[in-house]
């Protein structure tokens, strides 16, 4: 009689204990609303005008990689186009650490696919916790960059919404220089673009910036990223990226979305969805369950529930699905909520409204 294998045990040990990212598709839910992605809510429209699909794509198509350096105003050697932001920390992971050497640090709470890299790869990780108004605690890192290669930071800060104080992100690349790589994470930028640190590559040869079409540009469903560096960095990732990281018609419609006419659209997309946060924040903080709107600069924002299980739950079983938070450091209570279509938001009120006000009648019930 043989026994049943079990194929785990041929896996590698980080990897048999690794719990992965929870994407929103992967958490699932019955959404008429889907509030829980940061995506913009409507899709946009493109033609694809490549034919070639017999032949692999370029790696780095030159189009593409032109278009997003005339954006970003920079040179085409200092652009990366990936297979989203997402393979750009895969890429720097595998560039820069050494497993069982080498640790990246970051500031929970904050992106949950810092984390997800290190482990795949069996790197350590330094998680420090942000401090007063979700700043990184600049003595915390100072005293903890030991072994320390990469070094992640969100700004504006995914789920928070608040930037990084710019004197604390000099700091931080000053602490690193000659001694780790510094990836400002700048994908939800285009909702701030003042704030944007590219100015800052041409002093420090170890700052990488991480840009993304999954937001602003509503490209969400491409799969679409880039790195901003130096031309020595990316040359290094060039190295380790799949031969044919972007698909023909990925590259096709990447290209045609950073045209003048896309970048056009993108900024007026971004300003219809400031003006839906503007109103969203407005309303929300006059419902009796919301404890706190937490300021965005971004197209989510972050609030603070007397309980926050019974809101996530009752809109989640209305088909409004909004991403939970709870188990986040210091995020008690709090769910982030991306901001839709004006009609998504008065929806997305009028529902918490009305479990506030039953709310609110069951508490007389109870104590009249
Ligand atoms: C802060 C941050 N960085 C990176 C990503 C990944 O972007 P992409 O869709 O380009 O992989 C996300 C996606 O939600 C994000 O929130």
């Amino acid at each position: 009689m043989s026994t049943v294998f079990d194929i785990n045990s041929l896996a590698r040990e980080n990897i048999r204990k690794l719990i992965p990212y929870m994407s929103a598709r992967r958490l699932g839910g019955n959404g008429d609303i889907w509030l829980n992605a940061n995506e913009y809510p409507i899709a946009p429209d493109f033609q694809l005008t490549e034919n070639t699909l017999n032949r692999y794509p370029e790696c780095q198509p030159a189009t593409v990689i032109q278009r997003y350096a005339n954006y970003a105003g920079l040179k085409p050697e200092q652009v990366l186009v990936s297979r989203g932001a997402d393979e750009s920390i895969e890429l720097l992971t595998r560039v820069f650490c050494e497993p069982g050497r080498d640790a990246v640090l970051f500031c929970p709470p904050t992106y949950g696919m810092y984390s997800v890299s290190a482990e795949t790869f069996g790197i350590e990780q330094k998680k420090l916790p942000a401090g007063t108004n979700w700043q990184p605690d600049i003595t915390a890192i100072e005293n903890n960059l030991d072994h320390v290669k990469l070094i992640y930071i969100c700004s504006p800060n995914n789920p928070t919404g608040n930037l990084i104080d710019p004197t604390t992100l000099r700091q931080i690349l000053e602490l690193s220089r000659n001694r780790a790589i510094v990836a400002i994470d700048e994908a939800y930028i285009e909702f701030c673009p003042q704030h944007t640190s590219t100015r800052w590559l041409q002093d420090y040869p170890h700052l990488v910036i991480l840009r993304t079409l999954s937001k602003a540009f509503a490209l969400a469903g491409l799969r679409c990223g880039f790195t901003l560096a130096s031309a020595d960095i990316i040359a290094l990732m060039l190295k380790v990226i799949a031969p044919y990281p972007l698909a023909t018609p990925v590259a096709d419609i990447a290209a045609q979305a950073l045209t003048e006419t896309g970048i056009r659209t993108m900024r007026n997309r971004v300003a219809e969805i400031v003006s839906n946060r503007s109103y969203l924040q407005q309303e929300l903080n006059k419902l009796t369950l919301v404890e706190n709107v937490f300021p965005s600069e971004t197209n989510y924002i972050l609030v603070k529930f007397t309980d926050a299980e019974i809101v996530f739950k009752t809109l989640w079983e209305q088909g409004i699905i909004l991403r939970d938070q709870r188990k986040q450091l210091g995020l008690e209570n709090c769910l982030r909520i991306t901001v839709g279509s004006q009609n998504e938001c008065e929806q997305l009120v009028s529902a918490i409204n009305a479990l506030s006000s039953q709310t609110q009648q069951i508490k007389e019930t109870e104590h009249p």
